[in-house]
């Protein structure tokens, strides 16, 4: 007894001391090393920050406090537009910045009027992260506001541990996607919140990305801007790079509308034990590319796919999921459907191509979605 306490503390006293990524990645991650083994530093203020996220020396970023970029790049006044989708001014919806000509080329639907917008500009560029970089929080204290992380012009190896990623516009589409991959390769986000953003909350597209991990992650879509006017977040996921290798694990999305995620290209997805609440819309909207879905929950998910013009398998019955077991190493479990609709999905093409890579491993759904909600985001490692 006496014994074990003393053993007991002695562990606990490691932990606390030892600040460093918690765990490595499975699935098509596995291998992303970030800062490795270097020094762990905090920033003492957002230059110092962005200093050491973009600069070219492997690095252990420890955030420890909120970091608010709102107001650090001042704010920009112009012209946007009230789109279509916003039925509700005023009222809860989403007005929209002229990204892209967005308000312009017919994007916004029609009947979409000009209006005037004011937005902050650190939201709608994120800070480009260089690569062997380790951005970690302590608890739940490290949050990053008004700015994302943008992983992209051959940035590599880069993990994302324990951070909450928000405010950033989030009024207004194209006000800011909070973490962007466009031309890299071993990215790993795990047990990272994100809320409160005007555009994607995850976005791939549209160069290359590799091999990316997002595991354990909580993305809350409750908004008072919802494009769909009641509340939920409708810019979700967004997964439509060229060759990207992506494992969604244990992941947590919950009072979202849309996009949940959106998948296409040749994007190959492994969707595995994840727990989608609350989705007013749709989850899944494939475009193209290859998916497999397995072992998830959908819980109150009005449509868990919207269209799919790709190839996917969403695991339809125990015998069928055999078929997995010669692609990805084991069979595949079947997901779980509460006050939901369906995923349907029955394309074993889709298996084909995760021959001869990591392969996530899978649990059955059963009980899964109270343990994923409990474990999800920020300050649960
Ligand atoms: C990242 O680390 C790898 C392995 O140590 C090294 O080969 C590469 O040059 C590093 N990249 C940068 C940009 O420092
Ligand atoms: C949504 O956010 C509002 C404002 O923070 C909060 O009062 C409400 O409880 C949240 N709702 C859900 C379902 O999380």
């Amino acid at each position: 007894m006496h014994f074990s306490v003393i053993v007991a503390s002695a562990i606990f006293a490691t932990r606390a001391m030892a600040v460093g990524v918690v765990g490595t990645p499975e699935g098509f991650g596995k291998g992303t090393t970030g800062g490795g083994s270097a020094t762990p530093q905090y920033p003492a203020d957002i230059a110092q920050l962005k200093t050491w996220l973009t600069d070219s020396t492997a690095r252990v970023i420890v955030l420890n406090k909120e970091y608010n970029f709102i107001g650090s790049e001042g704010s920009v006044t112009e012209t946007g537009c009230r789109p279509a989708s916003n039925t509700c001014p005023g009222n809860g919806g989403q007005d929209a910045i002229n990204q892209a000509s967005w308000c312009t080329n017919g994007n916004a639907g029609a009947g979409a009027t000009s209006i005037s917008v004011t937005y902050d500009k650190a939201g709608i560029s994120g800070i480009n992260v260089g690569s062997n970089k380790s951005i970690i929080g302590i608890g739940s204290s490290g949050v990053i506001k008004g700015k994302g992380l943008r992983i992209a012009n051959g940035a590599k190896n880069v993990i994302i541990q324990n951070i909450h990623i928000t405010n950033l516009n989030p009024q207004y589409i194209w006000g800011g996607d909070a973490i962007t991959l466009a031309g890299t390769d071993l990215v790993w986000v795990d047990h990272v919140k994100v809320s409160l953003v005007g555009r994607q909350m995850f976005v791939a597209g549209e160069s290359a990305s590799n091999r990316v991990t997002l595991s354990n992650s909580e993305f809350d879509g409750n908004t008072s801007w919802s494009a769909t006017c009641d509340g939920h977040h409708y810019w979700t996921i967004y997964l439509t790079g060229s060759n990207d290798l992506i494992t969604m694990k244990g992941n947590y999305i919950h009072h979202t509308s849309g996009r949940a995620p959106k998948v296409g290209s040749n994007t190959l997805l492994h969707a595995v034990n994840n727990y989608w609440y609350a989705v007013s819309g749709h989850a899944f909207d494939i475009s193209s590319g290859n998916v497999v879905a397995e072992g998830n929950v959908f819980q109150n998910v009005v449509k868990p796919l919207n269209a799919n013009t790709g190839n996917l398998f969403g695991s339809p019955d125990s015998n069928t999921n055999t078929q997995c077991a010669a692609y990805l190493g084991h069979n595949c479990q079947l997901n779980a459907f509460g006050s939901s609709g369906t995923l349907g999905g029955t394309s074993v093409n889709a298996l084909v191509n995760f021959a001869g890579k990591n392969v996530a491993s899978s649990v059955s759904s059963s009980g899964l979605a109270s343990s994923i909600a409990a474990n999800a985001g920020i300050g649960k490692i």
